[in-house]
């Protein structure tokens, strides 16, 4: 399951392992082979959302083979009272103008949709010649701000998972796989 046989401490706190990096690997090639067919000849920039998406994003640009920036935008999002969908603050811009560009916004997760809307919106000011998004992941559930997605990795059942670059408080972005973290680790 792990090409690496590096094996990982913290999977124990892991149950069920979702995707291996087999699989992850396998779809982010597709994923990047499908970018590459519909951005040729486009002045494309990959806009990574720091932190959970810089993982996905490092895999994702080494298999696109037409030529890209790589900008980083970071966000964080924090909860407003007692409300789930709570604000996010842009924590980061990117380093450019952005004016004229193809411009592809990379998220580790679709989940309330409030980070990529935040992102989407700011970005929208530089304008660029398009805004597409590609997630790794998309929570089947009701988002509070529905986006198209261009690019999807896996869809998933509304449950917490980390790996590949998402967190629970900064820990397991490093794991190759990703999995639903065992409840009693939170709880
Ligand atoms: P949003 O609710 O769509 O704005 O997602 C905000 C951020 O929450 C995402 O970029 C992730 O970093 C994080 N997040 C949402 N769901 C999960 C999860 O299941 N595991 C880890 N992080 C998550
Ligand atoms: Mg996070």
């Amino acid at each position: 399951m792990y090409t690496t046989g590096i094996k990982h401490e913290l999977m124990d706190h892991i149950d069920p392992v979702l995707f291996d990096d087999e699989q992850i690997a396998k779809r982010v090639r597709e994923i990047g082979e499908q970018i590459t067919t519909d951005y040729i000849g486009r002045d494309l920039v990959l806009i990574s959302i720091l932190k959970g998406g810089v993982i996905f994003t490092s895999d994702l640009s080494r298999t696109i083979s037409i030529p890209h920036q790589l900008e980083f935008v970071g966000s964080s999002s924090y909860k407003r009272g007692n409300s789930p969908s709570g604000g996010v603050r842009i924590t980061k811009d990117v380093d450019q103008d952005l004016e004229g560009k193809d411009l592809l916004l990379i998220e580790d997760i679709y989940d309330t949709g409030n980070t990529l809307y935040v992102i989407h919106e700011l970005l929208k000011l530089h304008r660029p010649a398009s805004i597409e998004i590609c997630a790794l992941l998309h929570k089947k559930k009701n988002h509070i701000h529905q986006l198209k997605m261009t690019y999807i990795g896996f869809e998933i059942e509304d449950q917490f998972v980390v790996g590949y670059g998402l967190d629970y408080q900064e820990l397991y972005r490093n794991l190759p796989c990703i999995g639903v973290l065992k409840p009693e680790i939170y709880s």
